[in-house]
């Protein structure tokens, strides 16, 4: 006999009424981390209405994966990017097979080489802008750096740079935009708020961007030539609308996750000694004070360890699908239309599948034998399957960048008293804040030249 909805257990601490709302709000990292105790898949009552949530690595990957088509992306995830237009994030079915396959090419791992120029140069303006004992809000200088990163890969030529500008400008506003038409999308639409209107600003210098790259005609190697080219299965290729809504779609979901992960790395960092030392040791080897290049990235295999190990420890903390018909899910019957979710963080954090969760641990990534035993549904800090985040090689790349430009020069020291604690912000983990005191470091190999005290050094310039 097949079992019924009801036949799957309720997940522990509902009210009445509310259902688990008060939990989710309250700690929904800690609630989300326990419910794997209670069961493979578990209810749960969210006001008036039944959610479920995947909690073994076996049903994720059936519902991203193995059984993908009884799946549809999440009503949600969607809307924070529905009043920007049709764009891939919010796009299923063959609009969605369709807008993949135009965008794909610009994230190709020969395409990333191209952007490698402009995410140094981002990393590099931050590491500049500070001096020595300085506080840093590194929550707010990682995600402007990964607001620079994405506009700087969309814009590569000069007829782009008030457009690159513009959206320097804007990309946090777009953000704050996309998470209130997700909210309260009726609410939105009357609003007359100063970020929709600055909106209107980067739109028009979007557009003659646009313009300007199609009159243009050249190959500019970054994020908007790619799109100009790009030609559907028909050989249509996309309208101006569509590219203007596709940028602005990337920075929607272009910036939390890298700016998250580099909070994370800079926080770990500096409470694991021989993590850091181990790092600074690569990055004085091979880097030795200068910039790294596309060609230096893998040589740098413990900085890319502690990247893919930190977004192991720090990834987002809820995925989603829609069931498009009845399912059968880990042996229960799930009805059509409702929503499954799952939670990346615990999963990844889970001692089931990885020895020591709580332990930041780079080599755990050293070979494929160290991981052999975690099952593929326990590493999804990008989802898998149809809707997986096209940037997961552009936000590893972007972040080690970053790292190896930051830790090449600096190290972040926390600021005494400051309790730092994981907090989930739209679908990333963030800390609840980030101060930390900026140190100029000292190289381990003395030959090297320190950067920024070399008078020709590449750093040197604006470091004074
Ligand atoms: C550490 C950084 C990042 C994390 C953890 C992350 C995570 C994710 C996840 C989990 C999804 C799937 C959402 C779903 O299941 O519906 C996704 C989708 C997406 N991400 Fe990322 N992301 C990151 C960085 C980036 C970057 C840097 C970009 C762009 C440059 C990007 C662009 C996108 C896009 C366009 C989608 C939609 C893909 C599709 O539906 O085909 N992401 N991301």
């Amino acid at each position: 006999m097949s079992a019924t909805p009801s036949s799957i257990p309720e997940a522990p601490g509902a009210w009445p009424v509310l259902g688990h709302l008060p939990a989710l709000i309250h700690d929904p990292l800690g609630f989300l981390s326990s419910a794997a105790d209670h069961g493979d898949l578990l209810q749960l009552r969210l006001g008036p209405r039944t959610f479920y949530l995947a909690t073994h690595p076996e049903l994720v990957r059936t519902m991203l994966v193995s059984n993908a088509t009884d799946f549809s992306r999440s009503k949600g995830a969607a809307g924070a990017s529905r009043f920007i237009g049709p764009i891939l994030v919010a796009v299923t079915g063959e609009a969605h097979r369709r807008q993949r396959r135009m965008m794909q090419p610009g994230f190709q791992r020969e395409q990333l080489k191209h952007y490698v120029v402009g995410m140094t140069a981002a990393a590099r303006e931050a590491a500049d802008s500070w001096r020595p004992g300085q506080v840093v809000d590194v929550q707010k200088t990682a995600s402007d750096l990964s607001l620079a990163v994405i506009t700087k890969a969309l814009f590569q030529s000069d007829l782009g740079a008030a457009a690159e500008a513009e959206l320097r400008g804007t990309g946090h506003d777009i953000l704050k935009v996309a998470r209130l038409s997700a909210i309260a999308p009726k609410l939105y639409a009357v609003l007359p708020t100063a970020a929709k209107r600055n909106m209107g600003r980067t739109s028009a210098a979007i557009r003659e961007a646009v313009t300007a790259y199609r009159a243009d005609g050249r190959d500019h190697d970054d994020l908007l030539s790619m799109m100009l080219r790009a030609e559907d299965a028909e050989g249509r290729t996309m309208t101006d609308q569509e590219v203007h809504d596709e940028i602005m779609g990337l920075a929607v979901a272009g910036i939390g996750g890298p700016a998250a992960l580099t909070c994370w790395i800079f926080h770990e960092l500096a409470h694991n000694t021989v993590v850091e030392q181990r790092l600074h040791a690569e990055l004085d080897t091979v880097l030795a004070g200068r910039l790294p290049t596309g060609a230096d990235l893998v040589l740098l295999p413990y900085t890319q360890r502690l990247v893919k190990e930190a977004l192991r420890k720090y990834p987002g903390w809820v995925g989603s699908r829609r069931t498009v018909r009845p399912v059968r899910l880990g042996g229960h019957e799930v009805p059509a239309d409702v929503e499954i979710m799952y939670s990346s963080y615990a999963l990844q954090r889970d001692a089931r599948w990885y020895r020591d969760p709580e332990r930041l641990d780079p080599d755990r990534w050293e070979s494929k034998e160290s991981t052999r035993d975690v099952p593929k549904g326990a590493w999804v800090p990008f989802a898998l399957g149809t809707y997986k985040c096209i940037g997961d090689n552009f936000a590893l790349m972007e972040t080690a960048v970053a790292v190896a430009v930051i830790a090449s020069r600096w190290r972040l020291r926390p600021v005494p008293g400051d309790v730092v604690r994981p907090v989930a912000k739209a679908t990333h983990v963030f800390p609840n804040r980030l101060r930390m005191t900026a140190e100029l470091r000292t190289f381990a190999t003395p030959r090297d030249p320190v950067p920024g005290t070399a008078p020709d050094s590449a750093t040197a310039a604006s470091c004074d």
